[in-house]
């Protein structure tokens, strides 16, 4: 068949389809980064429409995204999607927050849906055409096409941390993913971190079979803002060289920044309080109920009051019917039922929380009114959460940010904080709370660098940089 000379795999379209059959945008920051790249070059995106069991034909969105669906069973939701990816590697590669489950049929669905988009891919893509395979729900899929299409440029980039050697060899299926993975041209990582946690890991196993590392420490790149280049390689099963980099992924900066200008009355439905915000999927990784414990704390010692503050958390449904999500929704909803029985009125609740998507601009809407914005995951592959609110604001409200988030690296003049630490939580909230409240010139001069870095290093600089490592490396 063949027809596309550029062609992005994803677990995921950018698009779901609901219950009632209407396409809503994809929950993630996978497609948030990815939607503005497909645009600019009219690729071809395949994945799963979100919905197990449906058959659909290939369709172009409004956008001129040439979508490519590819269907997976009930069973291959539940065994490969809740199973494998989310409730194997997702919580492995999140350095076990929730213990990970080892199950050999779920790894069986793991390889049979990774060769079902392999296929899927190799049908849709031309003669030496490049494929950009997206993820750890696809680890496997550059090894397959290696074998089946070695004309393909293949590169991979995951979104989500990759884990120490340490715990990362406790997967019983450690070397069949690393030589999945080794079956690209290029490896991207959000961090130089995580790379070079590959690159050990690479040397550990893939060293039982010759491979040869290539110099990890030149991973640091230097000069900013500047095209990324690959800065180690490894040495393949089959003898191919490897790039391996960071390439830390960014957002449509020009384009966020321009959604909030518009103007919103939703300081003023909030009383004219000091406005704090934490927008995310409802997931585990997140910190969300640490961020309420925290919030109630301050309330509870009076360092804040009800009367100046109003904490808006947004929480997107997520992965809803496995168990640490489930309980981790139930955690979070108890504690917003009771720090408002203890320290709401009516008519003025001191925590709003919203449970579902809510559209771009209202969500920027958000962003631009907060004060303050609390990102506290464990552990994130990057959180773009962070920087979409920072590219709202060019000189006002602070960014309360957990160390252990990929944005932590470029952005240093956030108020950084250890969401393991509960009284580190507190510290940097109210000093964000203090600063923004008092109209600190400190606070403004960090909002300003954070803005510019997040401004300089858009989605753009990091799609660049991938694809000419990718077409340098060929
Ligand atoms: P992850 O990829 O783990 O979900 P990120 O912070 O990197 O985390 O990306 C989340 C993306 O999802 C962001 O672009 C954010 O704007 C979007 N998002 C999060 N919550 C919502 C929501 N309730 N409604 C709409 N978009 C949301
Ligand atoms: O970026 C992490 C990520 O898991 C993406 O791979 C995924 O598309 C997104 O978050 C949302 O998760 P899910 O696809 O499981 O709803």
């Amino acid at each position: 068949m063949g027809g596309n000379s550029f062609v992005v795999v994803a677990n995921r379209l950018p698009v779901d389809l609901d219950k009632d059959g209407n396409w809503q945008p994809s929950p993630g920051g996978l497609v948030t980064a990815l939607s503005p790249v497909l645009m600019q070059h009219q690729g071809c995106w395949v994945g799963w429409p979100g919905m197990p069991d449906s058959d659909l034909e290939p369709f172009r969105t409004e956008d001129g995204i040439l979508l490519h669906p590819v269907s997976l069973s009930q069973s291959d939701y539940e065994l490969f999607y809740e199973g494998f990816s989310n409730a194997t590697l997702w919580p492995l590669y999140h350095d076990l927050i929730v213990p990970p489950e080892f199950h050999r049929h779920w790894w069986e669905a793991y390889r049979e849906v990774n060769l079902k988009f392999a296929e899927a891919v190799s049908n849709v893509s031309d003669q030496g055409a490049t494929v950009w395979v997206q993820d750890y729900q696809l680890q496997l899929v550059p090894g397959i096409l290696r074998q089946i299409r070695p004309d393909l440029k293949i590169g991979f980039f995951l979104h989500i941390p990759f884990p120490g050697a340490e715990l990362y060899r406790q997967l019983p299926w450690r070397e069949e993913i690393m030589r999945g993975l080794l079956g690209a041209d290029v490896i991207g990582f959000h961090s130089v971190d995580n790379a070079k946690n590959f690159l050990a890991l690479s040397e550990q196993i893939a060293g039982a079979a010759g491979s040869h590392i290539g110099q990890p420490d030149e991973l640091e790149t230097s000069g900013t803002p500047s095209i990324r280049e690959i800065t180690a390689w490894v040495t393949a099963p089959d003898g191919r060289s490897v790039g391996v980099a960071a390439f830390p992924i960014s957002i449509d900066s020009q384009a966020v920044a321009k959604l909030a200008e518009r103007p919103t009355d939703l300081k003023a439905r909030l009383g004219n309080k000091t406005l704090i915000l934490g927008v995310d999927r409802l997931d585990y990784t997140k910190g969300i109920l640490q961020r309420l414990l925290a919030f109630e704390e301050l309330l509870a010692s009076g360092a804040i009051s009800p009367q100046d503050v109003v904490f808006v958390q947004i929480a997107t449904p997520s992965r809803e019917r496995i168990d640490h999500y489930r309980k981790t929704r139930s955690e979070v909803e108890a504690a917003v039922g009771r720090i408002n029985g203890l320290y709401g009125e009516v008519g003025a609740p001191v925590v709003h929380y919203i449970h579902r998507s809510v559209s771009k601009d209202i969500l920027m809407g958000y962003y631009a009114a907060a004060d303050v914005m609390l990102v506290t995951p464990f552990k994130d592959g990057m959180n773009l959460v962070a920087k979409e609110y920072v590219a709202c604001h060019q000189d006002s409200g602070a960014l309360v940010l957990s160390e252990f988030a990929g944005a932590a690296v470029e952005l240093t003049e956030a108020y950084l904080t250890n969401p393991h630490d509960l009284e580190s939580i507190k510290r940097q909230l109210h000093a964000a709370i203090t600063d923004v409240e008092s109209d600190s010139e400190d606070a403004r001069q960090r909002m300003q660098l954070l803005h510019a870095q997040v401004m300089e290093h858009d989605v753009n600089l990091w799609a660049t940089s991938f694809l000419n490592s990718l077409e340098k490396h060929r």
